[in-house]
């Protein structure tokens, strides 16, 4: 999400961070801002917007230093702003701290031991700061340890400290960080394109453990401060690939990077079986005076909003229609105070999807957004926001962004029906335990062996002129979303049907040079679609399943099959559109095409 970069060395720090942020502004870049060690006083300097307005704003001032921290911001608590710009400073301003990531107890955490104090800042990451300067016993390291024992959630932090003004400290959880090591200097960084003008030997950090930095090296230590040992490696990736993590492209980088999206999707978010969002709250009362849902969105988006009617409807029994954007505004919808209209976007910009949700705000309803952008316009103008907290997601086409909106939208099901204190519990407690395993079961699904299988997969289809994609229920709407994919990046000529509608029409363009990517790990539609999947079959076409694990049927009558691990039925969309996103990156890869920015696309539409 955002870029963390540390130095302490012979150098003058504000050049070493400044040209590191640089580097990592592709993670992030609504703010950013430094904290360095001057005289034994931290001097922080911060500004909303791109890198380009620090550097302007601190242009002519002296600021010499051999030790700092820096960090550009892609907001999660707090619009952004100068002041919600890291670094954060303690009260006594003897404290700086950068962050990555989310405390999620931050709240409780202000009220047991922060009641009180002054904040400046909406963030999360303020407390932190604040806890520093509380705990403070005379030994850095050991405050550290005991913020760290009360701090819930994924963070990297890395910070300084004025009275020990000759090392700054870091720790990450469920969240990335690098260690660089050089003569008489040492460096971290949110990823290693930060360190490559300085360093290419670098340590990687693993969860719990304390990194010491000073001029002279760099000390590992673990909970109880003991020593850790740490081999040195090599980085031999050159700066574009080590920008895109070591991956050839972003759109697989940001594919990769879904477990861990996952997580900070349902971050703070589930206790026990309740859904809590720290962003609103909705009585039954409220809920019930909503007769219908419109969910309105464009692109990728959209197709989400197909699965989220199927999960609103299911759970919460509300009555849901999605409209694309663009049509939905022209079309005098019938909406007035009884109606809840749902924008979702990534981007959070999208004109079609604004201009739907001033239309929804023109006729009185209440507009709740999913978007990934603190302080879009999207998330400014709606009267509720549920954001996605994807990260950056800098591809074209989108994969981490739509699989975290379909979580957004189950987290939204289940509490509209809680809230409702609808009898479905057991249902409900169901569809949030499988959302907690989807990261563990997603980054178990994205091996070695399995991307061998996709490979082969996309060898064998991927020089075809037409490949169509069927399904029914969800597995249709995720089949929408597959083929979206695979015209936007490959430009193969690709549609999805529901399974049952091909033999009404579509059936008559299947030929033994049409192959088909049969979606079939819904079990309640299962039958049926293995029948629509025998008649593609009788036409010669080139059958790949996507199936679940366990599944002996389907194998025996297509000619590939992909499995998707077993989790609860209900929520297996999350996991079955990744094979879809894998096999058109390799098949767009085959076919030498440009795949992070595909001809005519933009990642951002604000035009109508
Ligand atoms: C563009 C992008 C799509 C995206 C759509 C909606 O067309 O290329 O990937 O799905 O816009 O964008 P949004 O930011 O509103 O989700």
């Amino acid at each position: 999400m955002c870029g963390i970069v540390g130095y302490v060395g012979k150098r003058n720090a504000v050049s070493v961070l400044l040209d590191g942020l640089q580097k990592l502004e592709y993670r992030g870049y609504d703010s950013s801002g430094i904290a360095v060690i001057e005289q034994a006083q931290i001097v922080v300097e911060k500004s909303e917007g791109k890198l380009a307005n620090l550097r302007d704003k601190i242009k002519d001032m002296t600021l010499e230093s051999g030790i700092g921290i820096g960090h550009t911001r892609w907001a999660t608590h707090g619009r952004p702003s100068d002041a919600n710009a890291h670094p954060h400073t303690s009260q006594n301003g003897k404290f700086a701290v950068v962050h990555n990531g989310i405390v999620e107890n931050y709240l409780a955490l202000k009220e047991k031991y922060l009641a009180g104090d002054h904040f400046t800042s909406e963030t999360d990451t303020e407390v932190v700061a604040h806890l520093l300067e509380k705990f403070y016993n005379g030994n850095f390291a050991e405050t550290v340890i005991k913020v760290l024992d009360v701090l819930e959630g994924a963070y990297s932090l890395v910070m300084i400290c004025a009275d020990e003004p000759d090392k700054m400290i870091a720790c990450r959880k469920d969240s990335p960080m690098v260690l660089g090591v050089g003569e008489g200097e040492s460096f971290i960084a949110s990823d290693v394109s930060a360190l490559l003008a300085y360093t290419r030997s670098c340590m990687y950090i693993e969860e719990g453990e304390l990194c010491i930095l000073t001029q002279d090296g760099i000390t590992i230590k673990n909970h109880a401060l003991q020593l850790v040992e740490k081999e040195i490696h090599t980085i031999t990736w050159d700066a574009e690939a080590a920008e895109k993590g070591g991956f050839e492209h972003f759109m697989l980088k940001e594919i990769f990077e879904q477990p861990e999206a996952f997580k900070r999707t349902l971050s703070g978010r589930l206790h026990g079986n309740q859904v809590h969002f720290d962003e609103f709250s909705l009585t039954a009362e409220e809920i019930n005076q909503w007769q219908k849902i419109y969910i309105v969105a464009c692109g990728t988006a959209y197709h989400a909003g197909l699965v989220g009617k199927q999960v609103i409807e299911k759970l919460a029994r509300i009555p849901v229609e999605v409209e694309i954007a663009s049509e939905f505004r022209y079309r005098d919808p019938m909406m007035d105070e009884h109606t809840l209209v749902i924008v979702i976007s990534q981007s959070g910009e999208t004109a079609d999807t604004v201009a739907a949700l001033r239309e929804a705000k023109m006729h009185h309803c209440k507009v709740l957004a999913i978007t990934n952008v603190v302080g879009s316009a999207i998330a400014r103008e709606a009267d509720y926001v549920i954001y996605i907290w994807a990260g950056p997601e800098i591809s074209v086409a989108s994969t981490k962004a739509y699989t975290t909106m379909l979580i957004a939208e189950y987290l939204l099901g289940v509490y509209l029906a809680q809230q409702k204190e609808m009898a479905n519990l057991d249902e409900r407690a169901a569809i949030l335990e499988g959302l907690q395993q989807l990261p563990e079961v997603s980054a178990k699904l994205l091996t070695e062996s399995y991307l061998a299988e996709v490979q082969r997969a996309a060898e064998r289809y991927g020089m075809a002129e037409n490949i169509f994609f069927i399904g029914r229920g969800m597995d249709w709407a995720i089949a929408l979303e597959g083929s979206l994919k695979l015209k936007e990046i490959s430009y193969i000529h690709a549609e999805a049907y529901a399974a049952g509608e091909l033999k009404h029409g579509t059936l008559a363009l299947v030929t033994e040079k049409t192959p088909v990517i049969a979606i079939c790990v819904q079990k309640s539609t299962y039958d049926k679609t293995a029948s629509n999947v025998k008649e593609v079959k009788a036409r010669d076409a080139k059958v790949l399943a996507i199936i679940n694990e366990g599944d002996t049927q389907t194998a025996k009558f297509v000619d590939q099959t992909m499995e998707i691990p077993k989790i609860n039925n209900f929520v297996i969309p999350v996991l079955a559109v990744i094979p879809l996103q894998l096999i058109s990156y390799y098949i767009a890869k085959i076919r030498g095409c440009e795949i992070d920015q595909p001809r005519n696309l933009a990642k951002s539409v604000t035009v109508e």
